[in-house]
């Protein structure tokens, strides 16, 4: 088996591939070779120094997802009484969200073959492509968790989506039509507005470019000036979250679920007169809740049967993770970056 390493904090030259004897599972534990590693920022940050917290410090195994096929299972594991609970080889599963924790500091997903306990997988329908298995999670889950499962959001809601060209905003807007809302994403680059516009996947009723200096009155005509009572927002900092105060309509909530804005002042005292909220979203109240295996099961039956469509950028194959991390970090994809072992 082989592993993609990161050796130092810093760029792109840290990422170091390291073969590896293949490990053998223990009791209660099975191996899967993974067939699709979504990436996601945080690796990004956390090859910088900027995500401690889960990766360590280095030499450490990026990673937050993955899928694949079980090839090896340990004692115990395929003679469990409860049939859901069973694992055997050949079985496509999904690791679930917080398998790489379940592992310990740095035990990320960028690796070809993953041994983690049985009851970390969740079984994968047929209809779901193997380079899907595992990129499904952090799209899905961030907005679905968010926009049904915490803000139990209804038909006819108004939803503003920034960074309309990631991975979690496309599912976002999938997730808000799927539930009868008004999707409007903004993104900060014109030339991706018709790359939205022809992306199946990308279910917005409007685009709007923020590059312009008043972007959020063409935002809030979307609305007939009733403005946004949902802001599902990675950037929220400084003069956008300025402006984003001013889309939000009475009782309004923007959740915040990202780090991709620079820290400035903000003026919340708007919030008062509308009795708005500002929030914050982290797709692990979701496990910590204990109500994981519900969600899972909505995602995973949504993409079986077509109403979700994971929208895919690019494919590479883990031996040229440089390439994949230099892709992510120029920022003109649409979608997910997946990651073949
Ligand atoms: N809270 C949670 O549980 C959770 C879970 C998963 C992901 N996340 C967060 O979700 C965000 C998106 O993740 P991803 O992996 O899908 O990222 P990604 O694919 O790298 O998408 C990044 C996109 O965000 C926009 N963007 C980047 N920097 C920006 C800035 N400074 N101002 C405005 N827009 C900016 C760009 O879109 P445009 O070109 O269209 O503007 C860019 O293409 C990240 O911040 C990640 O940490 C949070």
């Amino acid at each position: 088996m082989y592993r993609a390493v990161v050796k130092g904090f810093g760029g792109i030259d840290q990422l170091a591939l390291e073969d590896s004897p293949m490990p053998v599972p223990g009791p209660g534990e099975v191996l899967v070779r993974l067939t699709s590693i979504g990436m996601n920022h945080a690796e990004l940050m956390a090859r910088r120094g900027q995500y401690r917290l889960v990766s360590g410090n280095p030499p450490f195994i990026p990673g937050l997802e993955g899928g694949g096929i079980i090839t090896a299972v340990g004692e115990g594991v395929d003679n469990v009484p409860n049939a859901e609970l069973r694992r055997s080889e050949g079985q496509r599963v999904v690791l679930s969200l917080d398998a790489p924790a379940s592992r310990g500091l740095g035990q990320g997903t960028y690796q070809s073959h993953y041994v983690v306990a049985a009851d970390k997988t969740v079984l994968a329908p047929e209809a779901i492509p193997d380079e899907w298995l595992g990129a499904l999670w952090l799209p899905f889950l961030t907005a679905w968790g968010c926009l049904v499962w915490r803000q139990n959001m209804q038909p006819g809601d108004r939803v503003l989506i920034p960074a309309a060209s990631s991975s979690v905003a496309i599912a976002a807007s999938q997730v808000v039509k799927y539930y009868g809302g008004l999707a409007v994403g903004t993104t900060t680059r014109p030339e991706k507005v018709s790359r939205l516009a022809a992306l199946p996947e990308a279910r917005f009723d409007h685009i709007v470019v923020t590059q312009e200096p008043h972007w959020w009155r063409e935002a809030k005509k979307l609305t007939e000036g009733k403005g946004f009572n949902i802001i599902f927002d990675p950037v929220a900092a400084g003069e956008f979250l300025n402006q984003e105060i001013r889309l939000l309509a009475p009782q309004g909530t923007l959740w915040i679920y990202g780090l991709l804005g620079q820290p400035d002042t903000v003026n919340v005292t708007p919030l008062i007169r509308k009795m708005a909220s500002l929030r914050g979203w982290l797709l692990n109240e979701i496990v910590a809740s204990g109500s994981e295996q519900g969600a899972y099961r909505h995602i995973l039956d949504r993409v079986a049967d077509g109403t979700y469509a994971l929208p895919v950028a690019q494919t590479f194959s883990l031996r040229d993770v440089q390439q994949a991390h230099t892709a992510m970090e120029t920022g003109n994809h649409i979608g997910k970056l997946i990651l073949v072992p």
